[in-house]
């Protein structure tokens, strides 16, 4: 059990084409946990340069994630949203993560490996040290709790591994400095509910993405009704009818996905969804499922359209929120600083 206060951080990349899996697997999940934690969220604009963006894009999708956040109803009142590059501590804690991960600890990580492909001679030198980048952007506020899709399940084990190694590399100065036994918690995943890796329309195997070129593979928070519409008509299926129990999807991953996208989006289970559709056939379900998409989707497409008619109120938000995220990110810097032994 751990002692330490419970908080919430968890960031989403701005990398433009945010999709129904950020939503079902992240954004939906930071909702809902405002009712019982402190929560930080953060548009992680440092992770974003890892590979080339151009500087007017950038700037929008910074905005459009943060209206997503907003308009998903993140309130940026009672809880924190900013984003990462006006807290200098983000950065400033990676660097010391780097010198605590291990080269070794780095290599195994699989996002690497699929980002930079063949050509990782090529790969910036931040598309491999991302993950400590990340490990400092939880561990900087001390974080207890971060819900991610299944897909960040191996950056969240290493960010446990880097505050471990932190704890027992600096025990000594740790308790004379008077923390105890740890200054860092070890940071839990929350890897919850039915769609925490919702796939590809097209195909069953990929996971949806914001860089695949197909843009039917995807839902965008940004669809219109007709496109979502157009969209889910057209997702790849197979030709049986839907089974009426879970264990019948096995081996059959395109409807397993349909079927988990509609148990998130109507907040139940993949069990509650067959008992309604067992049997149906796929042009039934997916016009349910258009219906449910469309009324969970539609109007947080069209509150994320209308704060981006305003850019100067995000920014206000982003800036505001900066300003508190500093506030605790300064204050363990400095904690930091003294259990290393710098002098500040
Ligand atoms: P990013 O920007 O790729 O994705 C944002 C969130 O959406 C989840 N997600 C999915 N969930 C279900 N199905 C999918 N197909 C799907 N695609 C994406 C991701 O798991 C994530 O939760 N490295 C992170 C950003 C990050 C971060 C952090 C997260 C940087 N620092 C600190 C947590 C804590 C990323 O690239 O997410």
């Amino acid at each position: 059990m751990s002692l330490f206060p419970q908080r919430v951080f968890s960031g989403v990349q701005p990398t433009g084409n945010l999709h129904l899996g950020n939503y079902l697997g992240a954004i939906s999940r930071f909702v809902a946990l405002q009712q019982t934690h402190d929560c930080i969220y953060c548009v992680v604009d440092l992770h974003a340069i890892t590979v080339p963006q151009k500087p007017s894009e950038l700037v929008a999708n910074i905005r459009e994630v943060t209206a997503a956040f907003i308009a998903c109803g993140v309130d940026p009142k009672s809880h924190i949203i900013f984003n990462q590059s006006q807290v200098a501590e983000h950065a400033e804690l990676a660097w010391i993560f780097n010198c605590v991960a291990r080269m070794g600890w780095l290599n195994r990580m699989t996002q690497f490996k699929e980002k930079a492909g063949k050509d990782r001679e090529n790969a910036s030198v931040g598309l491999y040290a991302y993950p400590t980048l990340m490990a400092a952007d939880i561990l900087v506020y001390r974080a207890t709790h971060v819900p991610v899709g299944e897909d960040q399940k191996q950056h969240l084990e290493l960010a446990r591994d880097i505050a471990q190694k932190f704890n027992n590399d600096f025990s000594e100065s740790i308790a004379t400095a008077g923390y105890g036994e740890a200054f860092f918690p070890l940071p839990e995943p929350l890897i919850q509910g039915p769609a925490t890796r919702v796939m590809s329309l097209r195909d069953g195997s990929k996971k949806m993405s914001k860089s695949d070129p197909s843009d039917n593979s995807r839902i965008n928070l940004s669809d219109d009704a007709d496109t979502i519409a157009q969209k889910v008509r057209r997702a790849k299926t197979d030709p049986d009818v839907l089974p009426s129990e879970t264990p019948g999807l096995a081996g059959r991953p395109e409807a397993d996905n349909l079927v988990g996208i509609y148990a998130a989006l109507a907040e139940g289970s993949k069990a509650d969804v067959l008992r309604e559709f067992g049997g149906a056939n796929f042009s039934s379900f997916k016009g349910a499922l258009v219906d449910l998409a469309v009324a969970k989707l539609g109007p947080i497409g069209a509150d994320m359209r209308r704060l981006q008619a305003d850019p100067g109120y995000i920014d206000t938000v982003l800036r505001e929120g900066s300003v508190r995220a500093r506030a605790i990110a300064a204050q363990n810097m400095k904690a930091v600083k003294e259990v290393i032994g710098f002098i500040s």
